[in-house]
């Protein structure tokens, strides 16, 4: 199997200070990408994970996605400096938001939505997601880049729970942004797709959902999956999003690529 599926290629990463998109840049980077800019709010574990990984390789870049401006920049500042965007992997999210004012944090059970901490949440999830897709597309489509743009969405937009309901809506959103956006950027040759992870053993988005150190997490998540042995690991993701970002899935649009361990199968 080759190790330089994306050689010469530049990549976005939102929420690549942690968890997920960490891991991402660094399989970005082991696959030959020529820069991995990893974008997010947590300045100090960015720059670390910038730097374990290699300034020649990767950058760190601030930005709050919710803020379109700061998207927009993120994305002209990678054009400038190192001529082209060919991968976005817009995987920046929360599961619970504080409700500002009164700092508590609901669980968001429909009877006790709270309507602050949920239109927080969307900013994020929805709205940022959506901020990235156009800004990484129009980037692609001025320089008639054919880019992948890869979304994570979540097991949680093909089911719903008995808690964060607005969490639950806006996974669901993203695969219907990634459905819309693949319609429209397939005519300048560019994929749009979504990566739906299970449970990962272990991010901080996790630790904050299960309170639990990782070997308390395996055992709690390890019994609904399908598949015998498989704990879900942000690697088995990164995994999945170097396929989607490298030319192994040129034919393949629209796509939302579940990573679950058979959570989902009936
Ligand atoms: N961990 C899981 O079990 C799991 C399962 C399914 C889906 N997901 C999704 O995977 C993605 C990554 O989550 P993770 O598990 O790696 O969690 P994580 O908390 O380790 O990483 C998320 C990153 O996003 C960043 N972020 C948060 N708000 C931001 C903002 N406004 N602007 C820019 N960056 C921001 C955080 O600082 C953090 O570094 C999320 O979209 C999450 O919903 C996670």
């Amino acid at each position: 199997m080759s190790n330089n599926k994306l050689e010469g290629k530049v990549a976005i990463i939102t929420g690549g200070a942690s968890g997920i998109g960490k891991a991402t840049a660094c399989v970005f980077a082991d696959h030959g990408a020529r820069m991995v800019v990893i974008a997010d709010i947590q300045d100090e574990l960015g720059e670390q994970v910038a730097a374990i990984i290699g300034s020649q390789k990767c950058r760190y870049i601030h930005c709050d996605v919710t803020d379109e401006e700061q998207v927009k920049a993120m994305v002209e500042w990678t054009v400038q400096n190192y001529g082209q965007l060919d991968i976005m992997f817009s995987n920046a999210g929360i599961i619970r938001s504080k409700n500002r004012n009164s700092n508590s944090v609901s669980d968001q059970n429909v009877l006790d939505l709270d309507l602050a901490a949920f239109d927080h949440l969307f900013a994020v999830n929805v709205r940022g997601m959506a901020a990235c897709v156009k800004h990484a597309g129009r980037a692609m489509v001025e320089r008639r880049v054919r880019g992948s743009i890869v979304c994570t969405a979540s097991v949680a937009a093909s089911c719903g729970g008995d808690t964060d309901t607005d969490y639950f809506m806006s996974k669901h959103a993203v695969v219907g942004l990634v459905r819309s956006a693949s319609h429209q950027l397939g005519a300048h040759g560019i994929r749009v797709n979504s990566v739906s992870p299970f449970v990962v053993a272990m991010t901080s988005l996790t630790h904050h959902l299960t309170g639990t150190e990782a070997e308390e997490a395996r055992k709690v998540y390890d019994p609904e999956t399908k598949l015998k042995g498989v704990v879900v690991k942000a690697k088995h993701v990164a995994d999945a999003v170097l396929f989607l970002a490298s030319q192994d899935s040129e034919a393949v649009t629209g796509h939302d690529m579940v990573v679950d361990g058979g959570f989902l199968l009936k």
